[in-house]
């Protein structure tokens, strides 16, 4: 699948329509329509193998970035009659559902983060591999961005989003020097705040765990789209839009976004028989079950050939009762 020049290779493709397999069969031989919900459509990876495999059933596509939607279409264009697009946050399934008709799905999956043409894309500021305005938003009609941030949020503010999202121990000196840079008027670009970030880390810290702006980046790209708080809404609004025997599968990259998908999986397979009874007592019984213990990781070929997938992890639950 090509994107500006480059492969889009979407992680863990084959592993997710397995995953969703059962569940799109069950609603075929059981519904008079299927729907799958892709919550990240991106540039239409994993839309488009679902659709080759089950042409019959109806994808709504969710993103919040209209570039990715318009590439998607142009990827996914020979099953445009079985694709709907949303261009919103996917944690408002329950009014795109509502909007659409539609009760309940046979499968959602997630693909959470950044896709690779927002990465690449040298205007957009998501990567300090790149010189490009400290923009960072996924949907570009919004207000906030990471300059807004970085000029304007006072000292706590910046020193709690770097400690918070983007687990960085030398939270406190990178926002002094943030404030400082606010005199001179230098911070403008992805390579000024990287080099920025660079001086405020002491040497010896500097040769391990990779590039030291990347939590800097990581934290700033989670409040410049409130990642985490529209995820904590999704999880459990998607649980609900799941028909019994529907999936939900999800893939996150980082650590926090997984604990959020780990509680809410938790949560909602866990029985509510008080602790010590030998049986579930009557509608007690958990409504989800684990469809994968745990979590899975890539496999080290994927990663070889798709080293995004690296620090994938995926969770996946299956409904019981309504
Ligand atoms: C990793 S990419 C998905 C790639 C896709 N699975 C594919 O194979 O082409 C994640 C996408 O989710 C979108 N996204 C991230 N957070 C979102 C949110 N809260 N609501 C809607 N879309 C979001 C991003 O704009 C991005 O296009």
């Amino acid at each position: 699948m090509a994107i500006a020049g480059k492969e889009h290779i979407p992680v863990a493709l084959e592993r997710c329509i397995e995953l969703l397999t059962p569940a799109i069969e069950y609603s075929l031989s059981s519904h008079s329509s299927t729907i799958v919900i892709d919550a990240t459509l991106g540039l239409g990876g994993h839309t488009r193998a679902l659709l080759a495999k089950f042409p019959t059933i109806t994808v709504i596509g969710i993103d919040r970035d209209a570039h990715a939607i318009e590439l998607a279409k142009s990827n996914v264009r020979q099953y445009l009659d079985h694709l709907r697009i949303a261009q919103t946050t996917y944690d408002n399934i329950p009014q795109i559902l509502a909007e659409q008709g539609v009760s309940h799905v046979a499968g959602i999956l997630f693909d959470l983060g950044v896709s690779s043409m927002q990465l690449d894309d040298g205007q957009r500021g998501f990567a300090y591999s790149h010189s490009a305005p400290l923009d960072m938003r996924m949907d570009q009609s919004q207000e906030l961005t990471a300059q807004h941030i970085l000029d304007t949020y006072d000292r706590g503010a910046l020193i709690h989003i770097l400690r918070t999202y983007g687990e960085e121990k030398f939270a406190q000196k990178i926002a002094d020097n943030i404030i400082s840079a606010r005199a001179s008027s230098s911070l403008h670009t992805t390579t000024d705040l990287a080099e920025l970030v660079k001086l405020s880390i002491p040497a010896p810290a500097r040769r391990t765990g990779g590039n030291p702006a990347k939590r800097t980046f990581q934290a700033l790209r989670i409040e410049v789209n409130q990642e985490l708080a529209v995820l904590e809404r999704a999880i459990p609004a998607a649980l609900d839009a799941l028909d019994v025997k529907g999936r939900l599968v999800v893939m996150a990259y980082q650590s926090l976004e997984d604990k959020i998908v780990k509680a809410a999986f938790t949560e909602a397979t866990a029985s509510r028989t008080p602790r010590g009874l030998p049986v579930d007592l009557p509608n007690s019984a958990a409504h989800y079950s684990l469809v994968i213990r745990g979590s899975e990781s890539a496999s080290e070929s994927e990663i070889q050939m798709n080293p995004r997938a690296q620090s994938m992890r995926l969770r996946a639950v299956e409904r019981l009762a309504a």
